[in-house]
């Protein structure tokens, strides 16, 4: 008798289920409408009111966050910051193709140079008597370092990217990507969006949206907390006032809670590839809300293989899997809070929703099919509209396809070989 009281009681929660999931989920919007709000009412004062630290003092399962590449894209520059070498062995100078054919500044190199108050990149051209030369300072390190680092300094009010990046894999200094080798150049702009992929929050201070000025005091360096969760100020007050009665959820975005299309767009304002034309400015947008009011979507977006961004959400939105399920997001096989997995463990994901024996080839792998379904339905590819200009080979970074598709069965095969020895072809710098 119990159990069957039990089981009719399971039944009910279920067929409840889906009614009570579109309550929470309808007020998770209303909640994610009155964060719109208040971003833009803040947008120019403080975008980020939330510190990292604050958040982890209740939150502490999301430590390792600290050690993803999100969060270190951007920092300030130190010693522990900045990956390229400072040594005198030769290692600190960058040499350009042929320094005598240099256009408009013949002899030209760069050396790095750490020096009392800090870290510099400066350009020396001319010979003998005649040198010249132009120092400036780094300011601001972008990039983890998984693929390379560019860096910028300021003027003024203004930010640009230095000359000299580093390229992680080859460990040496190269021609920042866009500028030309052999010429002695300094004056990239970075623009707000630059910004927007790669930190927390800056201020502009002046109405421009393509602008390079900026408040220097309002950078938050590394990607936040709030960047994917919204702002946390309300969410902070309630629960250190105790107010919450243990209520979950309270004034803040769980992307788990929203739509499919609403989750992928938080990964899709940095993770779209080159993102087309723009309705708003820089850091207006707010978890939760369709990215497409902020950004006209793309609709000549034809692209099947990687481009310098990568595209993910693009070529991932091409796969069956993700339109024949209502399912697949990129939670499906990446948690943001945490570092990378080794390449093999990402085809346990795909077991989550395939058996190995729905694949033709499973017959002829036998079990070394498990643990490499990705080698072969996600090629590892160069990326596209790649032109980097500097000394020796060729950088050629590459990119895992998020097109998830059914390979040529004649290359197939030879795809199989990386995955076995988990030896993926490391990437370089990505440029823009
Ligand atoms: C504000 C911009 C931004 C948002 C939002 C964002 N990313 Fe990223 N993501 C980046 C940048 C920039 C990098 C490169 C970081 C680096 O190495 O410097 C990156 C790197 C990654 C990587 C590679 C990590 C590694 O260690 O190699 C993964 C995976 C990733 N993002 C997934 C996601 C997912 C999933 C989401 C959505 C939940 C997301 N990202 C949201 C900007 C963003
Ligand atoms: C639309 C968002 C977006 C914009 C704009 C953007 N980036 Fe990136 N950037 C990314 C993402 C995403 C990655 C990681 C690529 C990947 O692994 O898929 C990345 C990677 C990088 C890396 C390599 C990081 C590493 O650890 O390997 C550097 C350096 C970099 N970007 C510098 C810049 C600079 C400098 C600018 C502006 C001039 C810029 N990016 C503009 C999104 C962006
Ligand atoms: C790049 C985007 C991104 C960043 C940055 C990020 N999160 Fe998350 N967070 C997510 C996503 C996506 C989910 C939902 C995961 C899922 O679908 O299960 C989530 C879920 C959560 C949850 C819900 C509990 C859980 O594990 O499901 C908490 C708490 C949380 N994040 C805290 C934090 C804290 C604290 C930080 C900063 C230290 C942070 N997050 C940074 C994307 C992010
Ligand atoms: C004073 C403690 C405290 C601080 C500080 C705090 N939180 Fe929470 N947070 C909680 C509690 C308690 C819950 C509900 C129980 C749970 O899910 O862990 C919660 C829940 C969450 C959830 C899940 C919400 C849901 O709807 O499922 C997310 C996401 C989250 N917090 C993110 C953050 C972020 C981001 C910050 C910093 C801006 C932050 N929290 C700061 C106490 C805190
Ligand atoms: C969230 C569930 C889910 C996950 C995770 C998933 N798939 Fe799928 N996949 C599907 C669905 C649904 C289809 C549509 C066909 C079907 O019903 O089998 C599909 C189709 C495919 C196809 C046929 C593609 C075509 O164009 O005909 C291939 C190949 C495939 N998946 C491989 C993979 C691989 C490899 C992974 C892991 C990298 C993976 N899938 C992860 C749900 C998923
Ligand atoms: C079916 C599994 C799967 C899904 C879903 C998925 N990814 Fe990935 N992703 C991978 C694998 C596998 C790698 C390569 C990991 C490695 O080499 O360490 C990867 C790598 C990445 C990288 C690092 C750059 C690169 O190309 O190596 C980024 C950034 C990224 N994913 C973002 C996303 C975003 C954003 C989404 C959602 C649109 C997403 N991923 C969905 C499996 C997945
Ligand atoms: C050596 C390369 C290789 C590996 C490894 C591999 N596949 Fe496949 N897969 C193929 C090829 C080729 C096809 C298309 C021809 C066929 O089905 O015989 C295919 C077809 C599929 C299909 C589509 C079946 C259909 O008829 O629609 C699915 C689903 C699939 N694979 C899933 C997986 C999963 C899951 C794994 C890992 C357990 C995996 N594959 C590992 C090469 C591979």
């Amino acid at each position: 008798m119990a159990r069957a009281a039990i089981a009719l009681v399971l039944v009910a929660i279920g067929l409840c289920c889906p009614i009570l999931r579109t309550a929470a989920q309808s007020s998770h919007e209303t909640m994610v409408q009155a964060h719109a709000a208040d971003r833009n009412e803040k947008k120019g004062l403080n975008g980020s009111a939330v510190a990292d630290q604050v958040c982890l003092q209740c939150h502490q399962d999301q430590s390792t966050y600290e050690a993803t590449s999100h969060h270190k894209t951007s920092q300030t520059s130190s010693k522990e910051s900045i990956l390229g070498s400072f040594r005198t062995d030769g290692s600190s100078v960058l040499m350009i193709a042929d320094p005598a054919k240099a256009e408009d500044s013949p002899g030209l190199y760069f050396k790095m140079e750490q020096k009392a108050d800090g870290y510099y990149q400066t350009a020396v051209a001319g010979w003998a008597d005649q040198l010249r030369t132009r120092s400036e300072k780094i300011d601001i390190v972008i990039g983890s370092g998984k693929r390379g680092q560019s860096y910028l300094y300021w003027h003024g009010d203004q930010l640009f990217e230095l000359p000299v990046s580093y390229w992680s894999e080859g460990h040496r200094w190269i021609n920042s990507p866009g500028y030309k080798n052999g010429t002695m150049n300094f004056a990239r702009p970075i623009t707000p969006r630059c910004m927007e992929c790669h930190a927390g929050f800056i201020q502009q201070s002046t109405r421009d949206l393509s602008s390079n000025r900026y408040r220097k005091d309002s950078l938050v360096v590394g990607i936040t907390c709030e960047v994917c969760h919204g702002p946390g100020e309300k969410h902070v007050a309630l629960h250190t006032s105790g107010r919450s009665g243990g209520l979950t959820g309270e004034a803040i975005v769980n992307p788990a809670k929203l739509s499919r299309d609403r989750q992928v767009d938080i990964c899709a304002l940095c993770h779209n590839g080159n993102q087309s034309e723009e309705k708003a400015a820089a850091f207006s947008f707010s978890p939760g809300e369709p990215l497409y009011k902020y950004f006209h979507p793309d609709l000549g977006d034809t692209a099947e293989h990687p481009d310098v961004h990568g595209n993910q959400v693009g070529l991932l939105k091409k796969s069956r899997c993700y339109t024949s399920s209502s399912s697949m997001s990129c939670s499906t096989c990446h948690d943001t809070h945490a570092q990378e997995h080794e390449p093999a463990w990402y085809s346990s994901r795909c077991l989550t929703c395939h058996q190995p024996e729905s694949c033709g080839m499973s017959k002829t792998l036998g079990k070394k099919i498990v643990g490499a379904c990705v080698g072969c339905h996600m090629s590892v590819e160069p990326t596209t509209a790649f032109n980097f200009d500097t000394v020796g080979e060729p950088l050629k970074p590459t990119m895992q396809n998020h097109w998830i598709r059914i390979p040529d069965p004649a290359t197939a095969a030879a795809r199989m070989l990386p995955v076995v020895h988990q030896s993926f072809p490391s990437p370089s710098l990505s440029p823009h």
